[in-house]
């Protein structure tokens, strides 16, 4: 059944959101399209509106504003994510289209002059043989170091990004090619859950070229596909995606047309788990650890306990209380201490989308309800409580619908508390 009382569209990935561009990383919590182009004609943006996306994942929010030839800038926690969302614009296309080969050329130079044993985290051992960490790892260094043309960034988001610096699109499309180079040679399956990654028990050893083959046969898939997008060729940079924490932005106040976003649910997805592999190419297990802890709604407990507000709103204290006090086992130790951090993020995050969103903009968030074991947690409605008590002008709910798939699914245990759960998908609008 689907209650759609205005012109937004459904938010429920399709086929189209598994195609394509979209296909260059298995992202497995997005929105639709249509979601987003239903949301810029729902308010009613133009071109020279710019428009923030604080939790960008894929980068859908920012790929559909640029085919509309509206700027946007997108936020994500994770540098991988990020780095898939950069590499789906018109710049980079358009820097492809002229200096592709010499650029993957200069890649595979540096590379060979780079060749030698480099240190790496010995967690890459589960996924790949150490000729293939060590050889992915050159093509990385090789890509940092490469020099890549000078681009021109659309003025919105110039002058919005006065102190912030971006790494260049074109490094974020060559990375992506490597990281899913990774993924092809180290033989990784995906399960049913995004955040397994199945151990690899033969891995197999592969010489500096064939990896670089590899390399540049995916570089230009993804350059075809690109040239088969919505995308257009253009000069200069429509949309940024880059790497913060939302919960506390660069951006001045009152500095955005419109928002358009959604956050992790309570569903305790480990996003940061599902870019391990890429993760420890670049950086380390250190750093994994510490974007776990830092991102929204993962399953791991903080070093400092934050402390519940009442401003978060009254159905948001009823169910802490409940979850507090229930019976199944981990409730208080675990559970209720995870989901007070998550609704602290939540609260510091909303807050900060109300100080950069211009007055009489609009904000559009799409959330999920979830239980928590027999407590249902209606997301739509915590977020608005939350939100009046912020101090937007309007809140709403335009859209709901509910959903069958659910992330919630993939845990067996979780249908074991209470049978024929109802989950809803809906959209709020809050008005500054
Ligand atoms: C539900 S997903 C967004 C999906 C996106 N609308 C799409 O269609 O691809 C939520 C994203 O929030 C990111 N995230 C979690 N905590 C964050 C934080 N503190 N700041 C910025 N991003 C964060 C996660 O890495 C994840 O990619």
């Amino acid at each position: 059944m689907i209650t759609n009382i205005t012109q937004l569209q459904s938010a429920k990935r399709t086929k189209v959101e598994r195609e394509s561009l979209h296909a260059w990383h298995p992202y497995y919590a997005g929105y639709s399209e249509n979601f987003v182009r239903s949301a810029i004609n729902y308010l009613r943006l133009s071109k020279y509106d710019l428009v923030l996306d604080p939790w960008s994942g894929s980068g859908i929010t920012n790929y559909i504003c640029e085919s509309y030839i509206i700027s946007s800038i997108g936020l994500d926690i994770n540098p991988i994510i990020s780095y898939f969302g950069q590499a789906k614009s018109g710049l980079v296309l358009y820097l492809l289209n002229r200096n592709r080969v010499k650029l993957q050329e200069q890649i595979l130079t540096i590379s060979n002059n780079l060749k030698q044993d480099f240190s790496y985290d010995i967690s890459l051992d589960n996924f790949v043989s150490s000729s293939l960490a060590n050889n992915l790892i050159v093509i990385a260094k090789a890509i940092v170091l490469c020099n890549f043309p000078k681009t021109t960034i659309n003025n919105s988001i110039i002058k919005i990004l006065e102190n912030t610096s971006i790494e260049h699109p074109l490094k974020a499309f060559f990375l992506c090619a490597l990281f899913q180079t990774a993924r092809k040679l180290s033989g990784y399956k995906s399960g049913s859950n995004p955040t397994w990654f199945k151990k690899i028990e033969h891995k197999q050893s592969f010489s500096l070229e064939e990896v670089q083959n590899v390399f540049i046969a995916t570089s230009e898939q993804m350059y075809n596909t690109l040239q088969s997008s919505k995308i257009l060729s253009k000069e200069y940079l429509l949309h940024i995606n880059y790497t913060a924490d939302a919960k506390q932005m660069s951006f001045k106040d009152n500095s955005f047309d419109a928002i358009i976003t959604s956050p992790p649910y309570l569903t305790r997805i480990d996003y940061a788990m599902t870019t391990q592999l890429e993760i420890l190419l670049l950086k380390d297990s250190g750093y994994l650890r510490e974007l776990r802890v830092k991102t929204m709604g993962a399953p791991v407990i903080r070093n400092s306990q934050p402390s519940i507000k009442k401003s978060w709103g009254k159905i948001c204290n009823d169910i802490l209380n409940q979850i507090e006090n229930h019976y199944s086992k981990g409730s208080k130790t675990y559970y209720w201490k995870n989901i007070v951090q998550y609704f602290d993020d939540a609260w510091q995050i909303l807050n900060e989308i109300y100080r950069v969103l211009k007055k009489g903009k609009s904000a559009l968030i799409v959330v999920q309800s979830s239980y928590y074991k027999d407590i249902e947690i209606p997301l739509d409605c915590i977020y608005i409580e939350m939100e009046n008590n912020i101090g937007f002008f309007e809140t709403k709910i335009p859209f709901t619908e509910i959903i069958k798939s659910h992330m919630a699914h993939v845990n067996i245990l979780s249908s074991s508390y209470k049978q024929n759960k109802i989950y809803y998908e809906s959209c709020i609008e809050l008005i500054k």
